[in-house]
């Protein structure tokens, strides 16, 4: 009965093993992709803030330009980059996505619902001169902040 139990323990962990192999191998291309697309955010936000703080001129162009790419990649269907299970108590250092991106939704849906109704407003204004995108840029930075502050862990 023992070794029965315990052949059967061998055959168990070798069958599981390639699988855990297999589903860490799967996370790394969404997780790299929606990283990919945090990074962008990242660089539009960098420009409109730049010129938002004077840091850089005031060009209406660029700006129009930043806000319709946030707009479009809150548009975007990342829904297949967002895995279960690929949370950081899963893939420790790999990410910066907390677990309870999963465990308390849909409120990571509404914070990225959030964040869209701030860039609808922010290309009505960005090209429009320096005040208006003032007026615009503080709603998305909320919305972004929003959304770290409970679903995003801090850097290792
Ligand atoms: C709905 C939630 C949500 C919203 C809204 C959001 N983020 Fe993120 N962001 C995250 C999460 C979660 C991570 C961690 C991803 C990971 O490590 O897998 C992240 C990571 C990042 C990173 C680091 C990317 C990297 O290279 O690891 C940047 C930069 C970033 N976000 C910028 C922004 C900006 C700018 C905005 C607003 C325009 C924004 N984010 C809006 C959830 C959000």
């Amino acid at each position: 009965m023992l070794n029965a139990l315990r052949k059967a323990g061998i055959v168990i962990a070798i069958v599981a093993m390639p699988a855990i192999a297999a589903q860490a191998a799967d996370m790394s291309k969404p997780v790299a992709a929606r990283k990919a697309v945090m990074k962008v955010n990242g660089f539009y936000m960098g420009q409109l803030g730049g010129m938002a703080k004077g840091k850089m001129a005031y060009d209406a162009k660029v700006a129009q330009g930043a806000a319709n790419g946030l707009l479009a990649l809150a548009k975007l269907d990342t829904s297949k980059m967002w895995l279960k299970d690929s949370g950081n108590d899963k893939l420790g250092t790999k990410t910066r996505a907390k677990p309870e991106i999963w465990s308390t939704y849909p409120d990571v849906a509404n914070k990225a619902k959030a964040l869209e109704t701030a860039l609808e407003s922010l290309v009505k204004v960005a090209g429009t001169g320096l005040e208006g995108l003032k007026g615009g840029i503080g709603a998305v930075g909320k919305a972004c902040g929003g959304c770290h502050k409970p679903f995003r862990a801090k850097k290792k």
